[in-house]
């Protein structure tokens, strides 16, 4: 009434400094694990030193044409010589977490066989620097610089590289885990698989038709159930492993009951092949009829390779794959996106916020893993650094701000996320489309190596230092 219509005023001024203070529902849970992401090749540069092998990136990013402007990761952030003042940078961020991958040539230069030693140097080194500033080390083993005396063996579609991968892993779990307590097997194994041996986009660049793809996916989640158990059998007890995939982010086109339905069907389908396999013990019977005489060939020991529980399980969230109720045989379909929807500079990067809520909440829903992550979630922008010297990238901050409250929505209703790693900390190399796409919130000038802090890593300060959407 005019009562409350006299009072608005002082009110409104009296609240409004308690209402900053304790951002009514937006917080996140105490402890709540903020962090960074990078991957080995995209940031480390020195690709020549420390008795580094060559990775199937080395070749495709020199094979001309296959990434923009000719770039490669030869040099790419200097991480491996810079990290020290990288580390100074997370700290004053207020990071409480770093999500980096461990390059598989550093370790064995090839593939398999006579270890590095200089290569497990390197990485004790960063994790000892992460430690010390107060940052916990989260380590990918694979983020996809395979060893390019692997590829020459017939990469993934060799059966032998799972095996391969499963003693890279367990030897350097075995060497790192006095200072690393987690780890993921692989990042992305749709990505690497689809755009490297589907598409041709990524190295190492093959087209394969859908029966040969179908074996090397199999051997592709088979390495990860097999490095799963070596982690476990050479790391010291207390080491916690999972994995960070890029699942179809699916979310409901609306939030209406037959939506929603739908889009939990379409988690489990669209995704049996990679994490489904993994958390399932199975794929699905439509996946193996609709492949026919192309399903895989695997034996019931590989499902239960494949299946080894994990510790946790990591998502990287970037779009929203909408999809509707349908009156078809899987009851689900993808909805066709219009021209005019919005996207961030990456032309395949959707903005979906809502998938940063529907994403967790159905895979916790259809699988109940033990703890989950936000192993990627960021956006490409392009930034420019004004005539003050500041980059204001407002449309990574409009990305990230509306994410995060989709985020804070899980969390609040109970979805076990334990933390997110932003992607990225840097600017970086981005696969095939080289230095172009920039996604860090920190930008990099790569002539002179310079480091400028973004609007966004301001923002993403403010969200850590409150705990809570800013
Ligand atoms: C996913 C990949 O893991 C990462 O390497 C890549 O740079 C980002 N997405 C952005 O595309």
């Amino acid at each position: 009434g005019s009562a409350a219509i006299a009072s608005t005023v002082p009110t409104l001024e009296a609240e409004a400094p308690k209402a900053v203070a304790n951002h009514a529902g937006r917080s996140f849970p105490e402890g709540f694990l903020w962090g960074s992401a990078t991957a080995s090749y995209q940031v480390e540069g020195a690709v020549k030193e420390g008795g580094r092998g060559v990775s199937i990136w080395d070749t495709f990013a020199h094979t001309p044409g296959k990434v923009d402007s000719g770039d490669t990761g030869d040099v790419a952030d200097d991480f491996y010589h810079r990290f020290p003042q990288d580390i100074a940078l997370m700290k004053e961020l207020g990071l409480k977490t770093c999500r980096f991958s461990i390059a598989w040539p550093r370790i064995f230069p090839n593939g398999t066989g006579q270890p590095n030693q200089a290569g497990i140097d390197f990485y004790r080194r960063l994790a000892d620097a992460l430690l010390a500033a107060g940052i916990e080390p989260y380590a990918t083993l694979y983020h996809w610089d395979l060893p390019q005396t692997l590829q020459d063996k017939g990469g993934w579609q060799n059966r032998d590289t799972a095996k391969a991968f499963a003693e890279y892993a367990g030897y350097t779990a075995g060497k790192l885990s006095d200072r690393v307590k987690h780890f993921m097997t692989m990042n992305e194994m749709r990505t690497f698989v689809e755009v490297g041996y589907q598409s041709g986009r990524h190295a190492p660049g093959l087209k394969l038709g859908r029966k040969d793809l179908a074996q090397l996916t199999h051997h592709v989640v088979l390495g990860h159930g097999l490095g799963v158990q070596a982690v476990r059998a050479h790391a010291q007890k207390g080491t916690l492993v999972g994995l960070a995939e890029n699942v179809s982010s699916i979310t409901p086109a609306i939030e209406a009951p037959e939506h929603i339905e739908a889009a939990r069907k379409a988690m489990r389908e669209d995704n049996t092949m990679y994490l489904g396999v993994i958390l399932d013990g199975n794929y699905t019977d439509h996946y193996l009829q609709k492949l026919g005489a192309d399903a895989p060939q695997f034996t019931a020991e590989d499902l239960r390779a494949i299946s080894t529980p994990m510790d946790f399980v990591g998502v990287n969230v970037y779009t929203a794959s909408y999809v509707r109720a349908a009156d078809n045989e899987l009851g689900y379909a993808h909805v066709p996106m219009p021209k005019s929807y919005p996207h961030m500079l990456s032309p395949w990067l959707n903005i979906g916020p809502e998938a940063l809520y529907w994403v967790p909440k159905l895979v916790n829903d259809l699988w109940k893993p033990k703890a989950l992550f936000i192993t990627e979630n960021g956006a490409s922008s392009a930034d420019t650094v004004n005539g003050d010297g500041h980059v204001y990238d407002m449309d990574r901050v409009m990305y990230l701000r509306n994410y995060l409250g989709h985020l804070q929505r899980a969390v609040a209703e109970g979805v076990p996320v334990k933390g997110y790693f932003l992607w990225s900390l840097l600017d970086n190399f981005e696969w095939a489309d080289g230095y172009a796409k920039r996604f860090g919130i920190i930008y990099v000038d790569f002539k002179t190596q310079k480091r400028t802090p973004k609007l966004s890593a301001d923002f993403y300060k403010e969200v850590i230092r409150r705990n809570a959407l800013a």
